[in-house]
């Protein structure tokens, strides 16, 4: 049979047959591998084309494509190759690239060393062996940000991820939060007097006023719960002797009382929260103000996972878990 006169004679090539030329018809794709390289042949009346099967986009087989007039069309997102160059009529520097093909006793035939240098220069992601690694994404862009963790779950369901599914630690932009320069304090004019420049302003706090043991703070303000295994001891020490320096508090968080944090502090909070981290009443005689956390302030709704890869010996001690063990919060008291 005659070769189409644009095809190159391949006679002096290592030539491999892809498949009987009967096989095809008319303008229906037909996909073949040779040595791992997908391609597609597309007969068109007394035409032949074999293009690079892959579609330049992200990777979709072109044999599941279809043809529009002179072009192949991507069955995912409609990219077009025109089928006797494999060039895209909608961005001519996107090409599918054409391989010299023959036909021969009935065969189709491309040349292996013009598919094996190809591979060469591109080398392929597919791992046929692999669960969807058929479906590779040659092109991963951030218009379509799911795709690979879609692929992970259906791959691995949660095993990489715990049973929690993904988490990340808490966090709010700054930029988000309430500022100090977003306050407006009302003015005195005649009703309150206001204060002379020299005149002292306390910014004392009493909590509890009337209990057996009120608790004082020099200003209105002390350091919030974050829990030793959120902060390291260093930033749990530190903000403890700062609040002691400033006049105010700290509270423990809910992972338990760390001995040093509480040493250098004598406002200090401790917390009993859902997951009553080495909670003991005993140690709330150490403190000077109980601080019970009824539900998950920041993270409403969803209770709390440290990670056991961040839980060290010590972390662990002071929650009275074993080293390693995930701690997990519950979303309230059970
Ligand atoms: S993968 Fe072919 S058009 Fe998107």
């Amino acid at each position: 049979m005659a070769c189409h006169p644009a095809v190159k004679n391949i006679n002096k090539m290592r030539k491999i047959k892809l498949l009987e030329y009967s096989e095809l018809e008319n303008r229906k794709p037909v996909g073949k591998q040779v040595n791992g390289l997908d391609l597609v042949i597309i007969k068109y009346e007394n035409n032949l084309s074999v293009l690079y099967g892959r579609c330049l986009h992200r990777g979709a087989l072109m044999a599941d494509g279809h043809i529009d007039g002179d072009n192949i069309i991507c069955g995912v997102h409609d990219w077009d190759f025109r089928i006797d160059t494999g060039v895209s009529e909608y961005d001519n520097n996107e090409a599918l690239h054409k391989f010299h093909s023959e036909i021969e006793d009935g065969y189709v035939l491309v040349d292996e060393e013009e598919i094996n240098k190809y591979l060469n220069e591109h080398p392929q992601p597919f791992n046929r062996d692999e669960y969807l690694g058929q479906y590779a994404d040659t092109n991963p862009q951030d218009t379509e940000p799911y795709n690979s963790y879609i692929k992970e779950l259906a791959k691995n369901g949660l095993k990489n991820w715990g049973h929690h599914g993904p988490s990340a630690s808490m966090g709010v932009d700054r930029n988000t939060l309430p500022k100090w320069e977003d306050i407006q304090f009302l003015p005195a004019q005649l009703a309150s007097r206001p204060l002379l420049d020299d005149q002292e302003v306390s910014t004392k706090v009493v909590i509890g006023r009337s209990a057996n043991k009120p608790l004082e703070l020099a200003i209105p303000v002390f350091v919030s719960d974050m829990s030793f295994g959120s902060l390291s001891k260093e930033a749990k020490v530190a903000l403890s002797i700062g609040a002691e320096l400033s006049g105010t508090g700290i509270c423990s968080g809910e992972g338990g009382m760390l001995p040093e944090e509480q040493a250098n502090n004598s406002r200090y909070f401790y917390e009993l929260a859902s997951g009553k981290f080495g909670f003991s009443w005993d140690k709330v005689k150490k403190a000077q103000a109980f601080h019970f956390k009824g539900g998950q302030g920041a993270k409403t709704g969803t209770g709390g996972h440290l990670p056991g890869n961040k839980v060290t010996e010590e972390i662990a001690e002071v929650r009275d878990l074993k080293a390693g063990e995930s701690a997990i919060t519950l979303s309230c008291f059970s």
